[in-house]
């Protein structure tokens, strides 16, 4: 018997609690027949999974609309119907304004509401259109399916989402709203499901990750640090890395944890996005640029082979040549793996956006963007450098461009190519690195003599 799925086509814009929640609304519409495909061509239904934290979020959600609506209007042609959501941080900030400009846009619904979908679709098919920009009351991860959708050997994991600390440019605390951290247990039961579905790597996710203060199943309140070490004991998983985190929550207990257990990742993300202090006080970031320092020292005494990367913000209302110049000063302190770096964009409804006398001209911002930007990547090239002929263990998850060539990651997160055979994805093997690029590595496999023998 031949059973027809309806296809769902979902495009994901920015960070990886996107990733996720796209993969968890493909599992939950699983249950109601849909199946993921790779093109809007013919689709059933398409999900626009947006971004809202930099410029343009809105125009380009709009353009990307405008490029669907003919493979609607096509399908009804065919006299079948096709829905169109936008989901996400655009979908919660631009709520009904999404459904007046663009009339043949059915579904909008912001990221705490994944779990109603199959009712929204109900409603939907029945030609209602939708809002819900809600912040329900009961979570939606209790009532998200258990089934999983991963891709390769590295898995995500929501355990913390939304924030409390209102950074003045940042819109995810009106996005995502206030923060919750999922009970530990739920999540331990979810890495169990994750290794059992072949992962060897789990990334823990969440906006403010390491405010993670979740119920433990023994009644206390567990940290960061305590989770960790729970995952860490589930035997087949290999690699644990968390993101993203804040200075400020860097505490003794996770720091320390960087040195005993060894399957966390030694390297962490840590956003500092100013080396000026009278900026991280516009910001509202709560703490100076020395506390960061004393955070890196402290990681580096733990866990010396750590590595780190960074967020940037250039050209932040007020800034002056010397505030640049403290923050180029602190990613010469830091020496960064690796880092993203963006030109300050003014968000709608956040305080800094009210900044607008002391807006920094834009091509002021740019130069320095450049001048940040060309630091950050000589930092990258000298830390790959540092690479070559190490031998690393690397957790193939794709093949690559080349014809024959695998891709993974190091343990720093770094791209690593080899030659080698298509079955060895999905496995951490070791590694001779050979050259170092400036954005990736290559290497060749190491072949033990107990091996070959
Ligand atoms: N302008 C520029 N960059 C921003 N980010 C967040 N909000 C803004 C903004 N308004 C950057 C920060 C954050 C990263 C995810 O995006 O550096 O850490
Ligand atoms: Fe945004 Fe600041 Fe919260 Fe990070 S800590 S999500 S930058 S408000």
């Amino acid at each position: 018997m031949t059973q027809t799925h309806k296809k769902l086509f979902v495009k994901t814009w920015g960070c990886q609690m996107n990733v996720y929640d796209s993969n968890r609304m493909v599992d939950i519409l699983s249950s109601l027949g849909y199946k993921p495909v790779d093109t809007p061509e013919d689709a059933d239904m398409m999900i626009l999974n947006t971004c809202h934290i930099r410029e343009k979020a809105t125009d380009k959600v709009f353009s990307e609309l405008g490029r669907l609506r003919p493979h609607k209007e096509a399908k009804e042609e065919k006299g079948e119907k096709m829905l169109i959501a936008v989901a996400g941080c655009v979908a919660q900030a631009e709520g009904d304004f999404i459904l007046e400009r663009a009339p043949y846009v059915d579904m909008v619904f912001g990221p705490q509401t994944y779990h109603e979908l199959p009712e929204m679709v109900l409603k939907a098919s029945g030609a209602e259109r939708i809002v819900n920009t809600e912040f329900p009351t009961v979570s939606k991860f209790d009532h998200l399916p258990e089934q999983h959708t991963i891709e390769g050997a590295s898995a995500y994991l929501s355990i913390q989402e939304g924030c409390d600390k209102f950074c003045t440019f940042c819109v995810v605390p009106y996005t995502r709203g206030s923060e919750y951290s999922r009970p530990a247990q739920e999540i331990i039961d979810e890495a169990h499901r994750l290794r059992d579905q072949g992962a060897l790597e789990i990334i823990l996710l969440g906006q403010n990750v390491n405010a993670y203060h979740g119920i433990g199943p023994d009644g206390t309140t567990w940290g960061l640090a305590d989770l960790i070490r729970k995952v860490a004991d589930i035997e087949g998983i290999e690699r644990i890395r968390y993101s993203t985190s804040h200075p400020r929550d860097m505490d003794d207990d996770l720091i320390f944890a960087h040195g005993e257990i060894l399957k966390l990742m030694p390297f962490l993300h840590l956003p500092v996005q100013s080396g000026s202090d009278r900026i991280l006080e516009a910001m509202n970031r709560k703490h100076k640029a020395d506390l960061y320092r004393d955070v890196i020292e402290r990681l580096r005494k733990a866990r010396p082979d750590i590595a780190f990367s960074s967020d940037f913000i250039i050209g932040f209302p007020g800034e002056t040549e010397q505030d640049f110049e403290d923050t180029m000063q602190l990613a010469r302190d830091v020496k960064y793996a690796s880092c993203y770096s963006f030109k300050y964009s003014a968000r709608p409804g956040t305080p800094a956006a009210n900044l607008q006398a002391a807006l920094v001209p834009d091509h002021i911002a740019s130069e320095r963007l450049s001048r940040f930007q060309a630091l950050i990547n000589e930092q990258q090239a000298e830390f790959n450098k540092t690479c070559e002929g190490l031998v690393m263990p690397v957790l193939f998850d794709r093949k690559g461009k080349k014809d024959g060539q695998l891709s993974g990651r190091s343990p720093f997160f770094q791209s690593v190519y080899v030659q080698g055979n298509e079955r060895l994805i999905g496995n951490i093997i070791d590694v001779k690195i050979t050259s170092a690029f400036d954005n990736s590595l290559t290497g060749d496999i190491v072949i033990y003599d107990d091996e070959a023998a």
